[in-house]
């Protein structure tokens, strides 16, 4: 088949700085797909656009391109409206266990689309497999019907969703273009919109912990997306979230759904709490329920009955005792005062040395290792009292994990004001 475009030239035009025009874009992304553009002419592409950047319509029909090499799911056969969900990641981000539920009490359809673990971040379908049979594999029908019966359905994405997108992100991951705006947006959205839900939530971190570090750049992520999914029809917003602290007080896989479900029982960490809300009335109001209490459903017990249907109809026991580790160690203060950070980046890294996250993709992961933090930013602690406990089945690990730890904890002395800033740092709408 005679090809309209030579893959050299998309690459000069984006390499001298112009716009690309939609029927380059088009052909490229599809081409690549087909594996007729080659990876190291992609890698080329991406670094280009890395460097040079693209405007709104072309990020948006890159997007388009990406979502045309796949399938496109359709919700309209249901009688609910849908709304989802999606996190730039963070250490200790267990917030769509308690959000999906919550959401669908209030007969919203939540179709939760969600990845395992890599790196420091902790992945939703690596937590929710620590519950005893619970299974994340769905077909759509399977899907569909959840949707239907429970109203709250979190299980992995099909591989027929953006397929370029699967090729083109592991292509990033080694030639040093993930962070291209343009790229990151149009990854995490062709998958959002492909998915067809109507209305989306995006949680934007900033911090160490989180794949943005710079508020400015998050910012331009968020509006970006934002804008990406307005075109295509979504009711989009962001919140733009703290990630220089971990999220509540643990972070790894079972740690964290026991974690969860102190939130559905109505108690839990304020700032989890705090956040659950923050996006459950974002999603709500984005779904045509603005005077849905959310806190109310928290408090009565009505989430919690949504999590337990949700969870035994993917196979799991929500009673059964989770995981718990072989081995544990602390981590105590070394003096008194007042804690005055704890680094979202250090606590990942070390749940992940302690067998939470996995090195490569096909590693298994320890359910039941991780770290507990008993101490929060702007709390008081006395020389030897426990700061962090450290869970893992291997304890060979622990001293790695305590290498990661090292200069991501300070302890300022007593009576220091230590200012704690807000969870929620902005919101960015259409
Ligand atoms: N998550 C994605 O799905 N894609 C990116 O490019 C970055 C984060």
């Amino acid at each position: 088949m005679s090809e309209a475009f030579d893959a050299v030239d998309v690459i000069v035009a984006k390499r001298d700085g112009k716009r690309l025009t939609d029927a380059q874009i088009d052909w490229v992304v599809d081409a690549y797909t087909r594996g007729v553009v080659a990876d190291e002419q992609m890698s080329s592409l991406a670094m280009a656009i890395l460097l040079n950047g693209m405007d709104r319509a072309e990020i948006a029909r890159w997007t388009a391109a990406m979502i045309a090499t796949g399938e496109r799911m359709d919700f309209s056969s249901l009688s609910r409206p849908t709304a989802d969900k999606h996190s730039t990641g963070g250490v200790g981000d267990k917030i769509t266990l308690p959000l999906a539920p919550l959401v669908a009490v209030f007969d919203v359809a939540v179709p939760q689309l969600s990845g395992r673990g890599l790196g420091h971040t902790g992945g939703t379908l690596d937590k929710l497999e620590s519950i005893p049979g619970w299974r994340a594999a769905l077909s759509n029908d399977e899907m569909m019907r959840q949707l239907d019966d429970v109203g709250a359905v979190i299980c992995q994405a099909g591989s027929g969703l953006a397929p370029a997108d699967r090729k083109l992100y592991a292509l990033r991951d080694v030639t040093g273009t993930v962070e291209a705006i343009p790229l990151i947006a149009s990854s995490i959205m062709s998958k959002k919109i492909a998915e067809g839900t109507g209305a989306l939530v995006l949680d934007v971190k900033v911090g160490t912990g989180a794949f943005m570090k710079d508020e400015a750049r998050a910012r331009e992520l968020a509006r970006t997306m934002v804008g990406l999914g307005t075109d295509a029809g979504v009711t989009t917003v962001a919140l733009l979230t703290d990630m220089s602290t971990p999220l509540g007080r643990t972070a790894g896989n079972a740690l964290e759904v026991r974690e969860s479900v102190e939130v559905l029982a109505g108690g839990g960490p304020a700032d989890v709490v705090e956040l659950t809300l923050a996006l459950a009335r974002e999603m709500l109001d984005a779904a045509g329920r603005p005077d849905a209490d959310p806190a109310a459903a928290l408090a009565d017990g009505r989430a919690m009955d949504a999590w337990n249907r949700m969870i035994e109809a993917q196979g799991g026991d929500p009673r059964a005792s989770l995981p718990v580790a072989r081995e544990t160690e602390q981590v105590v203060a070394e003096q008194d005062g007042v804690l005055a950070r704890l680094d979202a980046y250090a606590v990942g890294i070390a749940a992940w040395r302690l067998g939470a996250g996995r090195a490569r993709k096909e590693d298994p992961v320890q359910a039941g290792a991780g770290v507990e933090i008993h101490v929060r930013p702007g709390e008081p602690v006395r020389a030897g009292q426990p700061l962090l406990t450290l869970h893992t089945d291997t304890p060979e690990r622990f001293g790695r994990a305590r290498e990661a730890l090292d200069g991501g904890i300070d302890v300022a002395p007593a009576g220091t004001a230590v200012e704690v800033g807000p969870l929620v740092i902005d919101r960015i709408d259409a």
